[in-house]
């Protein structure tokens, strides 16, 4: 079987991720493991259970995927789940040096598991979580943007 986990913040789940889920679950992978970070060096507008619970419902219409929250290293936790990839989207050039860190140091924490990039739909090169909550926040619409569950979230958040 041929797993990936696609790590992220995801403070919150948008349509680009999505969007990267669905072509990574139907034409590439077994199964994906949307794994949401607890531990991230960020700070959260949603809580883990927020999060986790916003993608999950973003998600509801695909098969092949499941979600899950994680503390703790990534390699550790894509070995308990049998992942030979971690899988990450790859928007604009500014991604790349921290992206190419993070992979070149999970490769030595575990040189099992392979970092494999995704770029995006092109109507999706844009798109950011913090810009969508920057948008939410000063009440311009978001619809385009993420999961009808998500954007209520929002709004009811920066009500
Ligand atoms: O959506 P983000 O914030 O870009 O995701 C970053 C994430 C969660 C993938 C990264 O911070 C991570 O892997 N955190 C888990 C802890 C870990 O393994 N750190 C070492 C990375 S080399």
């Amino acid at each position: 079987m041929n797993i990936a986990v696609y790590p992220g913040t995801f403070d919150p789940f948008t349509n680009g991720h999505k969007d990267l889920v669905q072509r990574a679950s139907t034409n590439i992978f077994d199964k994906v493991y949307v794994c949401v970070a607890e531990n991230s060096r960020k700070e959260t507008l949603f809580s883990l259970s927020e999060r986790i619970n916003l993608a999950e419902k973003s998600l509801i219409d695909l098969k092949n995927i499941e979600v899950i929250g994680f503390d703790g290293l990534l390699v550790d936790f894509a070995e308990k789940l049998n992942a030979k990839v971690i899988l990450r989207g790859l928007r604009v050039v500014s991604d790349f040096e921290y992206e190419f860190q993070m992979s070149s140091m999970n490769k030595k924490l575990n040189h099992n598991i392979e970092s494999i990039f995704l770029t995006p739909s092109e109507s999706y090169a844009f798109l950011s979580s913090s810009l969508v909550k920057e948008i939410a926040e000063l009440g311009g619409d978001i619809s385009k943007f993420v999961s009808s569950e998500v954007k209520d979230a929002l709004q009811t958040k920066y009500k």
